[in-house]
């Protein structure tokens, strides 16, 4: 239907006749003669529609609206001096038509096309096949498929077997709710959805595979933020008789590639390296965002004899204190009393701020209690000049840490991303630590442990084999060297809580599976949605998935997730519980929102 796509059209092509099939952009009438946007795939022509040449009958012409499909013939001319569009590629011609045929006309439309207006996202997501004709979404869509491609180029150029896994499986410990899915034939039994294909690519490495990845779709049921969707995609990859350095290695290439073809700039590797207790002492994050320093200082040592009670206190129950330059702030007292407000907010319990005066002195409210040794460290340590606002956090470490690191982010973190700031995140910790002591795995239970003696005998401080790739201060995707001893993996069930009989009733083949010479293996996944935002610009994944999901889990565009019939449900032997069924009937009744 088209001999040549609207995008490609340049001065080289005046003179020829051209069939092109699009759809109508913008529309300008000038003295009878139409000016038309043909729109396709590939970008924008301007057509020229002179009812002298009768291209279609005057009814049609008249008649033709934003939106509608159209095929156009017509001769490639070049545009009349200082009608010249320098900001078009194929702004130095038009095509004079010399017959439109409408292929397929549009209704009016809920939205305007154009990327300047602004349109509500639940709008958006109703008409997503609209929305998607737009610049934004069609260059996302394009910028997806090219990062998913520059994925595969790289794996296959070393090797890797791209293997798919299923995606009706039972439940796996990823650390999120699982989505479930009835099933007919086994009334009362349900299957979960992958939260990602974890146990299948290692059975993979235990197969004989040696070399595994997948563009994979995971499922968890969590809460919704910019950066989570109940339904996303990983690429997924796994290696045998490999360690640490060897996936590192193939990711980094992975990560130069996709950067090349999309933004056409190299990345320089190694990439950095940070372990996991360097990231937090310096960042306060293991996602840090290294696009800019305001590092943080921890300046207990200068306080070990300090009157100031704050501070006393806190070291004395072997708290820290620590403290960030957050460099001129040019803060009024109202600004920075803000900032105490937002810190006690994060947990802390409380803020000392500081501003260097010219003489070189610290107006705070704090300063008279500090001797002149303690107010010279505090300058010196945090490297301050004239005008510089310091901030200072006395408490626990983890706290000290946790808010001096988002205290980092409100003040310093940019918002564009022009710039890349890779990392490695390299040492994780077994196990996350919560405020009254309890521990949690912080990785899947399939991590190895650096070293099982550690992990026996001091867990709250054992270290795994586990790592993580930042962007930006995102977390783009994480992995670890696995356990292939059956018999290490059943002590990491036992130390991680999971008893004897349960790892036996959910992970018996999987125990089984290990016992069969299985190869040391280490693995990674990245988010590729996560992935691909950043590297657009966007602040949001659901900007990078083609149909997502709302804020609160539904496709306004499908309707999902939707009640089913009753003679459904009769199948699966499921019925809704009547708590629920009064709930529906009350909303439906406008009592309560459902
Ligand atoms: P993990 O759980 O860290 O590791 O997930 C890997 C990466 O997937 C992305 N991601 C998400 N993206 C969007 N929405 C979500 N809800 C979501 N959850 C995770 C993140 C994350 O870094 N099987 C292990 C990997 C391995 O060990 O090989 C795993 O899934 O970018
Ligand atoms: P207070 O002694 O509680 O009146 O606190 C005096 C000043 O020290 C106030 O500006 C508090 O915000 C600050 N402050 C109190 N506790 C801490 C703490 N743990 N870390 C940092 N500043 C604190």
């Amino acid at each position: 239907m088209k001999s040549i796509h609207a995008g490609e059209l340049r001065a080289e092509h005046i003179g020829q006749t051209v069939t092109l099939a699009g759809w109508v952009g913008r529309r300008r009438d000038h003295g009878g003669v139409a000016f038309v946007d043909l729109r396709d795939g590939s970008g924008i022509v301007q057509v020229v529609l002179n009812p002298d040449n009768e291209p279609a009958s005057d009814d049609v012409l008249h008649g033709l609206r934003s939106e509608y499909c159209i095929q156009v013939e017509g001769e490639v001319t070049p545009r009349p001096e200082g009608t010249v569009n320098r900001d078009l590629p194929t702004g130095e011609v038009e095509v004079v038509a010399s017959n439109l045929t409408v292929l397929s006309p549009a209704a009016a439309l809920p939205f305007q096309l154009d990327d300047r207006s602004d349109v509500d996202e639940s709008l958006r997501l109703k008409y997503r096949y609209l929305d998607m004709r737009r610049g934004r979404m069609a260059a996302n869509l394009v910028a997806r498929s090219k990062a998913i491609r520059a994925m595969r180029n790289v794996l296959d150029r070393e090797a890797f077997l791209e293997v798919e896994t299923p995606t009706l499986i039972a439940s796996t410990p990823e650390g999120a709710r699982d989505m479930l899915v009835p099933s007919r034939l086994r009334k009362g039994q349900f299957y979960a959805l992958p939260q990602s294909p974890q146990l299948f690519k290692q059975l993979l490495m235990i197969g004989g595979v040696e070399r595994y990845y997948q563009v994979a779709k995971c499922y968890r049921d969590e809460d919704f933020r910019a950066d989570r969707q109940v339904e996303f995609t990983q690429l997924d990859l796994e290696g045998s008789f490999w360690g640490q350095e060897d996936v590192l290695t193939v990711l980094e290439k992975i990560a130069a590639e996709v950067v090349r073809d999309l933004r056409g700039e190299d990345i320089e590797l190694p990439l950095p390296r940070l372990t996991w207790t360097e990231a937090m002492d310096r960042y306060g994050s293991d996602k840090p965002d290294l696009r800019f320093g305001m590092e943080i200082v921890d300046l207990s040592d200068a306080f070990a004899d300090t009157e100031f009670k704050a501070f006393t206190g806190v070291l004395g129950d072997g708290g820290t204190v620590r403290g960030i330059n957050a460099g001129a702030l040019g803060l009024a007292r109202s600004g920075l009393d803000a900032l105490t407000t937002r810190a006690q907010e994060l947990g802390a319990k409380g803020l000392v701020w500081m501003v260097v005066e010219e003489d070189g002195s610290l107006r705070s409210p704090v300063s008279k209690f500090l001797s002149d040794e303690e107010r010279g460290a505090i300058v010196t340590r945090l490297d301050a000049t004239y005008g510089d606002t310091l901030l200072i956090v006395a408490d626990a470490t983890k706290v000290a840490r946790a808010v001096l690191g988002q205290l980092r982010l409100d003040l310093g973190q940019p918002t564009g991303h022009d710039e890349l700031s890779f990392a490695f995140i390299v040492d994780f910790p077994v196990f996350d630590v919560g405020d009254d002591g309890s521990l949690s795995p912080a990785h899947h239970p399939f991590t190895a442990p650096a070293s099982l003696e550690d992990l026996v005998n001091t867990p709250e401080s054992a270290v795994s084999k586990a790592y993580d790739l930042v962007l930006n201060g995102s977390e783009l995707g994480s992995g670890s060297v696995r356990i292939h001893d059956p018999a290490m993996q059943a002590k990491v069930f036992e130390v991680m809580g999971i008893s004897d009989e349960d790892a036996e009733s959910r992970f018996g083949w999987f125990l089984e599976a290990l016992r069969y010479g299985t190869p040391p293996h280490a693995g990674f996944a990245f988010g590729i949605d996560r992935l691909v935002a950043i590297l657009q610009g966007e602040p949001n994944i659901r900007e990078i998935i083609p149909f997502p999901k709302t804020q609160t889990g539904a496709d306004p565009l499908t309707g999902s997730p939707g009640r089913v019939d009753e003679s459904q449900l009769e199948e699966l032997g499921i019925e809704i519980a009547p708590a629920v069924l009064e709930s529906w009937a009350a909303a439906e009744a406008g009592d309560t929102p459902e």
